[in-house]
């Protein structure tokens, strides 16, 4: 398989760091930034919003894709718009009612490959850094560096709590932990693409490291290796 040399790809569980880590090695290498978890989430808010929690049947949602318009552009500087049926919905994808639902709907085979097509034209565009689940393994199997990023439970509910954007009133560390914990099964155990470590991936425990640490290892890592 030819080597993809302008594809980074960053995998993780939640909150383990990727976006943050992802965003600012794209910054330092000139590259476009992918978050795919975004993408998850929008179709998610989508289907939320047309069928309530209490729907979400795979058919409902498979059906929806036709008629929704989900739009990712690069802003840069790391940053990016996401815009579903032309309505910025950056603030929205972060909510509690999402992130419940999110790992249901990222489940479901034909949402995957609706997405994972649009995640693959990226590479058109030039260097990208693209963050997700299944990049390595799945999305782009050939990318030149992956990365698998974790830390410990406490950790990662330390760093989602102190997230901008996604305090929740009254979450505490445990309860927090038991969400992204939750999460995490259900994304390893799902038969399609689940959360797993590529082989020829390059595993970093970021739960002592500072997120400059995390970043100058990925990014000394792609910019001084051969191909
Ligand atoms: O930011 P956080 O670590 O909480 O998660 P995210 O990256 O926003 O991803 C949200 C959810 O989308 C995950 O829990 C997965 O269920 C799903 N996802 C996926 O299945 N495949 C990807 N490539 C990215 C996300």
């Amino acid at each position: 398989m030819a080597c993809r040399k302008n594809v980074v790809a960053i995998d993780g569980p939640a909150a383990s760091g990727k976006s943050t880590v992802a965003a600012l090695v794209a910054e330092r290498l000139g590259a476009t930034y992918v978050n795919t978890g975004n993408m998850y989430r929008a179709v998610t808010l989508a289907a939320l919003r047309r069928f309530g929690d209490a729907g979400l049947s795979e058919e409902d949602v498979v059906g929806m894709l036709g008629d929704i318009e989900l739009e990712y552009t690069n802003v840069g500087d790391g940053a990016f718009a996401l815009k579903l049926d032309g309505e910025d919905v950056g603030m929205e994808i972060r909510s509690p009612e999402v992130a419940k639902f999110v790992s249901k709907v990222a489940a479901m085979p034909a949402v995957r490959e609706w997405l994972v097509k649009k995640q693959r034209a990226f590479a058109d565009e030039g260097t990208i850094v693209m963050e997700g689940r299944d990049i390595g393994t799945v999305v782009f199997p050939d990318a030149k560096r992956k990365f698998f990023l974790s830390a410990s439970p406490e950790v990662r509910a330390k760093r989602r709590l102190a997230q901008a954007g996604e305090c929740v009133d009254g979450a505490t560390i445990s309860s927090v932990a038991k969400e992204i914990a939750e999460r995490d099964k259900r994304d390893m155990e799902r038969p399609v693409s689940p959360l797993k470590k590529a082989d020829d991936a390059i595993a970093v425990d970021t739960s002592d490291m500072t997120i400059d640490e995390v970043v100058d290892f990925i990014a000394d890592n792609v910019e001084g290796g051969a191909t």
